[in-house]
């Protein structure tokens, strides 16, 4: 196992541990927090991301949040949300939604999840929107899709679409069956902590299951989001999509709030949709964690913060 891969399990399970997340949590600012997380509240959000836009950046807004199980705070979530898309088209936003289920109390009760989601699926129909379902750790793959399912037979791809990760050994299967469906879907390598027996620990086999599953969706005509800074796989797609006459319509790359900045304006002067995912909320920190895991030198500003006096 590469020093990378072996970084991210042992980080996110101290990560997860009481002690360290209540102090991580205490010292926010210092540590960094908004290099990732654009704001706190919605109204803080909305020039965020109205800079973005005049920079040629569509956006995925996610309020932040998971693994909730209490009812009310579900519900209070997915109000939330429905009041973001509100937002969206009252303040003209080039932008759309993204969603973790475990926000809407998915784990504890999936049908009232679902109801949840039918609710914000119809907000987005209104408002002529869409909604990505992000994907969580295996556990939930299969749920996750099975929703997913039956939120696209009743609303259909323009409003709805989800998350395919490619370290998974499942991933050509699944992304089969949303070819099927001709489902608008993200590609990302994955980032939580799965075992050996389910997701490929080497970086070398996930970068190569990643393009394969990028290529599969795109030669079958269907909707494809790019989620990646890797700038190797970012030439392979771009080679790929010119040498098969792709229309630049067909695809999107897809970055992260903070990371791959100059890339990101790189790629629109070059003429490729870019789509930032621009979280924000106070539930930042399983986020923010996540991000760190993936890069080790990101720890090291982490730690500079904590020690700061
Ligand atoms: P890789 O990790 O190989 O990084 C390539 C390069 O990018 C690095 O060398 C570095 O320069 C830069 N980089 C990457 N991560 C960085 C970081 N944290 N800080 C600073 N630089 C960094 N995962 C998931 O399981 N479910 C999901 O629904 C989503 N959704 C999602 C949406 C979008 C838009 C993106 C871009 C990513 C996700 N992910 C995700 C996360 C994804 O699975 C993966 O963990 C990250 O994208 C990091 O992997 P890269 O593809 O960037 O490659």
């Amino acid at each position: 196992m590469k020093t990378g891969s072996l970084f991210r399990r042992v980080f996110l399970k101290i990560a997860a541990m009481e002690a360290v997340k209540s102090r991580f949590e205490r010292y926010g600012p210092r540590i960094g927090v908004r290099r990732f997380i654009a704001a706190d509240t919605l109204e803080e959000v909305v020039p965020q991301v109205r800079t973005l836009n005049r920079q040629g950046l569509a956006v995925t807004l996610d309020y932040l949040g998971e693994s909730i199980v209490d009812p009310a705070l579900a519900d209070a979530a997915s109000d939330q949300i429905i009041r973001m898309l509100g937002t969206i088209a009252e303040h003209d936003l080039n932008a759309h939604i993204s969603i973790k289920l475990t926000q809407l109390g998915f784990q504890g009760d999936p049908l009232n999840c679902l109801k949840r989601m039918e609710r914000i699926v119809a907000a987005a129909q209104y408002y002529n929107n869409f909604v990505r379902i992000d994907m969580e750790d295996s556990t939930l793959t299969d749920a996750t899709l099975e929703l997913f399912h039956s939120l696209l037979e009743r609303c259909g791809k323009q409003h709805v679409g989800t998350v395919i990760q490619a370290y998974l050994y499942r991933s050509p299967q699944d992304m089969k069956l949303l070819g099927g469906l001709d489902a608008n879907v993200r590609i990302v390598k994955g980032a939580y902590r799965e075992p050996a027996h389910i997701a490929f620990p080497r970086k070398r086999d996930v970068d190569r299951q990643f393009m394969e599953l990028v290529k599969l969706h795109l030669a079958g005509g269907h909707y494809t989001a790019v989620a990646t800074h890797d700038d190797e796989l970012i030439a392979e797609v771009k080679a790929y999509t010119s040498l098969y006459g792709i229309s630049r319509s067909q695809f999107e790359f897809q970055m992260l709030y903070g990371i791959g900045t100059a890339m990101q304006l790189q790629l629109v002067q070059e003429g490729y949709r870019v789509r930032v995912y621009t979280p924000f909320g106070r539930q930042w920190y399983p986020y923010f964690t996540r991000r760190i895991a993936e890069r080790p030198a990101n720890l090291g500003f982490v730690l500079r913060g904590l020690l700061r006096k």
